[in-house]
């Protein structure tokens, strides 16, 4: 027996080697931890149960059958991340370029059933060479089974995706079909063609970090959700984001114990919004206040800044946020904004966590750009997300509420559950001035007129009582009280049970 232990301990030793010490000192040397490292710097200490460590590749060709390292590249199993349980993979760089095999696939599928099955979130890092070249189509078949179970899983339990190293080629579409993708700043790059590639066909020189470097993803294309110094920072700030997430769909989103009196006053809300309609505010300042102890994780925070989503906690309870952005191009909605939106309220609708939006729009942005890039079909993004939305909505409008937009932005008409106002709440068709200018345009060369119109308008409009008589707007409450106003109307919406008619899945326009 003691024979057997020993064998036993001495293949798991060196299993944990992976690709062997030249190439961990390799991969410290350029900045990254190692697959294992990751594992324990996510995971509570001593929680980690790994699965299907001596496992090994079945391939043959290239003289592969003399080159089998237990593992195969990918570290799997499950754990627990501040006693929540969650699922894990990580591709080991070390061991064939953490390329992905049919067995290291099988592996990475074996812990996404499970996941499915005993509802806990799966964390894939990623940091792989894409296909194992030497299994050629067992390799392809290995990453289409990959796809298959994201698919499956997307809206049973949270994917979450660390990119971490090289993701190049077909291997970036399961990080894409996961609900969020974090990176990790000049380390890890996503693309489907990499730099020579894109010479080749295009003529165009870019380097790999311009091409699928976290700044690119967390600015331009918003393929990622978030970026972060280094593999430590990143690791800590997913045990951070994962707190905030039920473990599946069929939970309520997790409490935690909260120290801020949900009843806390605002005075400086009351003096936020400027007098004057066309200066800017930073709606930060509202999300912080609402928030219990000001703790707002932001996602997307560089992309599409005309909005603001992230999630905050209100009496302990996770509640996903959106929020119009004044700061940034008067916090108007358009194709980014919509979009960056859109998927955000579909995810907490998915896993049951409410929201809250917090309104400031002037409308939809104008111009040939944004028509030609089907600000339509994106705005209506957006509008489709809210209106299917069963969770607990919700709304405060702050100031602007114009047009489509204050449609759009989770108004009464689209279920919203509770819809405030603050007394600076304005809400129409358009801006007064706009408004104006189209109903009397013969009187346009005289200012005077054109005044006292813009006037009569304003006073008409620019307040919340037309939108409150009606009942689109359940109270006008006074900034101060924003955050015990906003609590209870969630508290109140704890038992709220909702069903969308049946169907297959619905066409939201994509
Ligand atoms: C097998 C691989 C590998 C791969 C790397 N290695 N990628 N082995 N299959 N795809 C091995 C290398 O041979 C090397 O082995 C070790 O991993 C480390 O690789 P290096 O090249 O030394 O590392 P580095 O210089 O950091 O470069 C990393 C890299 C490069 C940029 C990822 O390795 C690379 O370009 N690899 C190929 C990428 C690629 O074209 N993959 C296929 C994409 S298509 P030794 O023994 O020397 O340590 C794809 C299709 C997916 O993925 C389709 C899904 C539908």
């Amino acid at each position: 027996m003691r024979e057997i232990i020993e064998e036993l301990e001495s293949r798991r030793g060196q299993a944990r080697l992976g690709g062997g010490q030249k190439r961990i000192d390799a991969q410290h040397t350029k900045g990254k931890l190692t697959a294992r490292e990751r594992i324990e710097l996510l995971l509570d200490e001593g929680s980690f149960e790994e699965y299907d460590m001596f496992v090994t590749h079945r391939c043959t060709d290239f003289g592969m059958a003399e080159t089998k390292l237990a593992g195969d590249g990918v570290v799997t199993g499950w754990g627990t991340v501040n006693g929540r349980m969650v699922y894990v993979f990580s591709q080991d760089f070390t061991v064939f370029g953490g390329s992905l095999s049919e067995t290291h696939a099988a592996k990475i599928c074996k812990v996404m059933d499970m996941a499915m099955k005993n509802g806990a979130p799966v964390i894939g890092i990623n940091d792989s060479g894409g296909a194992r070249i030497q299994e050629g189509v067992a390799s392809l078949g290995g990453y289409a089974d990959v796809f298959q179970k994201n698919v499956l899983a997307s809206g049973v339990v949270p994917q979450i995706s660390m990119i971490m190293g090289p993701c190049a080629g077909g291997a970036v579409y399961s990080p894409a079909m996961t609900d969020f993708i974090f990176m990790v700043r000049d380390t890890s790059y996503m693309f489907v063609t990499g730099p020579d590639v894109v010479k080749t066909v295009t003529n165009e020189i870019v380097t790999a970090e311009e091409l699928g470097g976290a700044k690119t993803h967390t600015t331009k294309s918003s393929v990622a959700d978030g970026a972060f110094e280094n593999d430590v920072e990143a690791l800590a700030a997913l045990r951070r984001f994962i707190d905030f997430l039920p473990l599946n769909n069929r939970q309520s989103p997790p409490t935690r114990p909260f120290f801020d009196d949900p009843a806390r006053l605002e005075d400086s809300l009351d003096t936020l919004v400027p007098d004057n309609p066309n200066q800017p505010y930073d709606m930060h300042e509202v999300i912080d206040r609402i928030a219990d102890e000001g703790d707002f994780f932001e996602l997307q925070a560089d992309f599409a800044k005309n909005i603001i989503t992230g999630f905050v906690r209100i009496e302990g309870a996770t509640v996903g946020v959106v929020a119009n952005q004044p700061l940034v191009l008067a916090g108007v909605l358009d194709i980014n904004s919509s979009r960056k939106a859109a998927r955000f309220v579909r995810f907490c609708d998915c896993f049951n966590i409410p929201i809250l939006t917090l309104v400031d729009v002037p409308g939809f942005l104008p111009g040939t750009a944004q028509e030609y890039g089907g600000v339509i079909k994106h705005g209506a993004k957006l509008l489709f997300a809210y209106g299917e939305a069963t969770v607990p909505k919700v709304t405060l409008i702050t100031r602007k509420a114009y047009g489509g937009a204050y449609d759009v932005m989770a108004s009464k008409h689209l279920r919203g559950d509770v819809n405030y106002a603050w007394p600076s709440a304005e809400i129409a068709v358009m801006g007064a001035k706009g408004a104006t200018e189209i109903l009397y345009r013969a009187e346009l060369g005289d200012p005077d007129k054109i005044a006292a119109r813009t006037k009569e308008y304003e006073d008409r409009f620019a307040n919340p009582f037309v939108a409150a008589e009606k009942g689109f707007i359940d109270d006008v409450i006074l900034p101060r009280n924003t955050r015990k106003r906003v609590a209870r109307a969630f508290a109140a919406l704890r038992g709220k049970q909702l069903e969308n008619p049946w169907k297959k899945h619905d066409n939201i326009p994509l």
